[in-house]
């Protein structure tokens, strides 16, 4: 194991102390504030029409997981047709992600199928797109059931993420493609065991690129969401050699990170959206942030000592 991956161990672990959160919660909030655009809908609405206007399309998240009632199911559900609705009265270029825990998927799962069908059918009507975010790996069957589902029942505006990390995502890529899912391709944010996930940074590059390839190749519209020169230098390279459109795929980068990267990829003609999450509920979203890069975990000692 190198240093990087160490340190993402560690600070996994290290997050999911009842301690270390409420200290986060207490003195965190205005560190984490890079990567949240707001409190509110029209403080995210804002920034997105700050971005749009960089020429950067958006995914906008409202942050929440890990529920513990159906009743709060019911509220986040509510606030995504409110954030749908946001996003059409306002005319920007955004769509929007959602986590299954938060409409309730460890709850009950019909629930959460009803609670995400109501956003998805919304969503329709608007002429948007919903992408189901993937969790941790409890999650990866009853999410793609989910979104298999909802295509079969003629919601194919809803697209899911597949992690590279993941042994199993060489068969789920199959059947999601073959389904015409839209998918966001990622490395994986979550701590998984050994005997189910690649543990070292090399192999799961090695998966990713395979996984991307693949999509290419055959031609499907594929969101490439990393920040990794290796991956995103790859992609441009290979799209030029295979003469590969650059509107069949786009690059997907987190609101806060490399912001003016994103920008320079708008001005070099490919298609770049900035995930953007907004609301109150933001610890275990930064937390992830911390666990992926010293660097901002760095940022936040230096703002500490400032
Ligand atoms: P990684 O953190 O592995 O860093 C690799 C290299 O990239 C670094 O060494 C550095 O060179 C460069 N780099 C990274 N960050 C940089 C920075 N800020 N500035 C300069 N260079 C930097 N995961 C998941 O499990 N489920 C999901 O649904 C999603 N959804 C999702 C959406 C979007 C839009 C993104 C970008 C990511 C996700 N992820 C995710 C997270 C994903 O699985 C992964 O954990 C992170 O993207 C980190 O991996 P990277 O490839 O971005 O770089």
């Amino acid at each position: 194991m190198d240093g990087t991956e160490l340190y993402r161990k560690v600070l996994l672990t290290v997050s999911g102390s009842r301690l270390v959160e409420r200290l986060t919660l207490k003195y965190g909030k205005k560190m984490a504030r890079k990567f949240i655009a707001g409190d509110t809908l029209e403080q995210a609405l804002e920034e997105t029409k700050r971005l749009n206007q960089l020429g950067i399309m958006v995914t906008l998240d409202h942050l929440g997981e890990g529920i513990t009632s159906l009743d709060e199911a019911t509220g986040y559900k509510n606030q995504y047709i409110n954030l749908l609705e946001g996003i059409s009265g306002h005319r920007v270029n955004a769509n929007v992600s959602l986590k299954p825990t938060q409409m309730g998927l460890s709850l009950e799962q019909e629930a959460c199928y009803a609670n995400v069908r109501s956003v998805a059918a919304r969503a329709k009507e608007l002429g948007n797109f919903v992408r189901l975010d993937m969790e941790d790996s409890t999650f990866t069957q009853a999410t793609i059931d989910m979104t298999l589902r909802l295509h079969a029942e003629g919601m194919s505006n809803v697209g899911t993420v597949l992690q590279a990390y993941l042994f199993r995502t060489d068969n789920d890529v199959k059947a999601l493609m073959k389904a015409g899912v839209n998918l966001r391709l990622v490395k994986g944010a979550y701590k998984e065991p050994a005997t189910i996930a690649s543990q070292r940074m090399s192999d799961i590059i090695i998966r990713y690129k395979k996984m991307i390839q693949r999509h290419l190749d055959q031609g499907k519209y594929t969101a490439i969401a990393s920040h990794d020169d290796r991956i995103i230098n790859w992609v441009k390279e290979y799209a030029a050699r295979h003469r590969i459109p650059k509107d069949a795929f786009e690059f997907q980068m987190l609101y806060g990170l490399r912001m003016n990267d994103q920008a320079e990829l708008a001005r070099e003609g490919y298609r770049i959206r900035c995930y953007t999450p907004y609301g109150m509920m933001w610890y275990p979203y930064y937390t992830r942030r911390l666990a992926e890069k010293p660097a901002n975990l760095m940022m936040v000692v230096k703002n500490m000592f400032k």
